[in-house]
């Protein structure tokens, strides 16, 4: 099975670049590189920052372009979103759990359990006791034999990069989630998660994870700042390809915009 991760794609509403740079027109980039060569992706994640602004506008213009996607497609809450206008554009009705961007999807390797980790559009994310009490429910009500993936926007451990790690889940509220999640460690396969505009692979706690880069604007890796501004870059945008099998789960990042002649090694 491959799947797609799409993160942080921040489109603003009034079509205005951002950071020097249009998030439509890198999306849409995105998008035309997805219809021509994963075409065949059991479907998309979108893990959140979709809109700068959290303005509905953006929101539209986010389903017009997923639109033209052949896969279905998916849609997480960051820090930038306005929970109602997402839920409202993007998600099928009366789907979100107890009015949370959180629901489950089965697929033949598992259910993806997608999170919302929004702590009032906050910069850094929690996870309240009524988004834990659907986590466990989903955990335990599922036959033993159910893999397991978690989605979510903010990274439960930090990363090295001081200015974005004071920004990640917040740790009382990650170390709650791993109270939740560990009784079914071994069945939890991946976790998925964006927010940190890099490509970052690792392990937290047993489990291992992966970020993927934004469509639009990058994290620098600088692993000494430590203010209240995360330092930027633009390194070359990109999305994920996750390529699962039984025993195997392999995560290609892609940079999209990548030029130059192609050559045979
Ligand atoms: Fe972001």
């Amino acid at each position: 099975m491959k799947i797609l991760q799409i993160t942080d794609t921040h489109l603003t509403g009034d079509g205005r670049p951002l950071f020097g740079s249009s998030p439509a027109q890198r999306l849409a980039a995105a998008a035309e590189v997805i219809r021509r060569d994963h075409g065949d992706a059991a479907f998309c994640l979108f893990t959140g920052d979709l809109a700068d602004d959290g303005s509905a506008q953006a929101y539209r213009q986010l389903a017009d372009i997923a639109a033209t996607l052949p896969m279905p497609c998916h849609f997480l809450v960051g820090n930038h979103d306005a929970r109602p206008a997402l839920l409202d554009a993007l998600w099928p009705a009366g789907e979100a759990a107890g009015g949370f961007a959180q629901r489950a999807i089965d697929t033949e390797h598992g259910r993806f359990l997608l999170l919302d980790t929004q702590r009032d559009r906050a910069a850094g994310g929690a996870y309240c006791g009524r988004r834990l009490d659907w986590l466990a429910g989903q955990l335990q009500r599922a036959g033993p034999r159910t893999r397991f993936w978690l989605v979510m926007h903010h990274p439960p451990l930090p990363l090295g990069i001081p200015s974005m790690d004071q920004y990640a889940l917040d740790a009382a509220a990650a170390d709650s989630l791993w109270q939740v999640l560990e009784p079914h460690r071994e069945r939890i396969r991946h976790l998925l998660f964006g927010h940190v505009h890099r490509a970052i692979g690792g392990s937290w706690r047993g489990i291992p994870f992966s970020c993927a880069k934004s469509t639009n604007h990058q994290v620098a890796l600088d692993l000494r700042s430590r203010g209240v501004d995360v330092p930027g870059g633009h390194d070359a945008p990109g999305f994920a390809v996750i390529l699962i099998d039984r025993d195997s789960v392999v995560v290609h990042h892609h940079e999209f915009l990548a030029t130059g002649p192609a050559f045979w090694i």
